[in-house]
């Protein structure tokens, strides 16, 4: 964007960005990476727990917003692999916030039509985590007005590896031949099979890397980064992401005269 938009951008009510954004572009997969909780914490002289507890009002503004426009899918970052290497009282504040989160969001998910589900290695998550993510999972499978996906002990490396190893056990078992194996077969082998790929990805806090997210699945998508850190990233920061994405131009490694819209 330009100084000029951005600036004129800047004027505009939330309302009015809202009706900037041009319904048939909408994504309808977006992904993101939450980050910068800890330092917007240590930015106001916070425990870093602080920033994580402040970045749920973000959560919920994210799906209003994905709610209000009818983006259907919304895949949120929330506890890599490689953040079990905190220390210990962070994660174990991490998953307190994750049991509080799901306990006292519940009722108001079920309400709004979301269906929650997770992705990860899941089995790594204290008991009482998982049995809150397993009632959440189950209370809101019939749900399909937004699926929130919510990656929890996530690797992408390790979503690889998960597939190729179901895929393997096929093999072995006889049902499946090496030429089968296709882009198509192992899609269908990742924890997000039965979701597109993100049309969106937006990264917070300033940082320009993936952080081992989705590595398969972010093949095409756009991606966003702003400085702004993830519990200051509300409705209308969002909105300003969609704005951008809709001035992108997705060629798919196309030349864009073939393009059909
Ligand atoms: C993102 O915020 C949340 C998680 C990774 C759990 P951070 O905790 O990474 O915050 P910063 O990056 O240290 O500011
Ligand atoms: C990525 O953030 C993981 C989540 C947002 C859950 P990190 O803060 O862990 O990533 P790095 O360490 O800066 O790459
Ligand atoms: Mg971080």
């Amino acid at each position: 964007m330009s100084t000029n938009e951005s600036s004129a951008m800047d004027q505009l009510s939330n309302e009015e960005l809202a009706t900037k954004l041009d319904s048939d572009l909408l994504p309808k997969h977006v992904a993101i990476i939450m980050d910068g909780n800890g330092r917007w914490a240590e930015l106001r002289t916070l425990p870093r727990i602080a920033g994580h507890r402040e970045g749920i009002q973000s959560v919920r503004d994210m799906i209003t917003v994905c709610l209000e426009l009818g983006i259907h899918a919304l895949t949120i970052y929330a506890f890599s692999q490689e953040n079990w290497n905190r220390p210990a009282q962070e994660i174990s504040s991490l998953m307190g916030l994750l049991e509080y989160y799901l306990s006292t969001e519940r009722t108001k998910l079920i309400e709004q039509g979301v269906r929650f589900r997770t992705i990860g290695r899941l089995d790594a998550l204290p008991a009482s985590a998982l049995q809150w993510v397993r009632a959440a999972e189950q209370e809101t499978a019939h749900l399909d007005k937004l699926h929130l996906t919510v990656a929890l002990s996530y690797g992408g490396r390790t979503e690889i590896v998960d597939a190729v190893r179901e895929l393997l056990r096929e093999a072995q078992d006889g049902k499946l031949q090496p030429n089968e194996v296709d882009e198509a077969r192992i899609q269908q082998h990742l924890y997000t099979h039965d979701l597109p790929d993100p049309d969106l990805l937006i990264r917070t806090s300033g940082e320009t890397r993936i952080s081992n997210f989705l590595l398969w699945q972010l093949a095409y998508t756009e991606l966003y980064f702003t400085p702004t850190l993830w519990p200051d990233f509300r409705r209308r920061e969002l909105l300003l992401a969609l704005l951008e994405y809709q001035r992108r131009e997705r060629r798919f490694g196309r030349v864009l005269s073939t393009i059909s819209s």
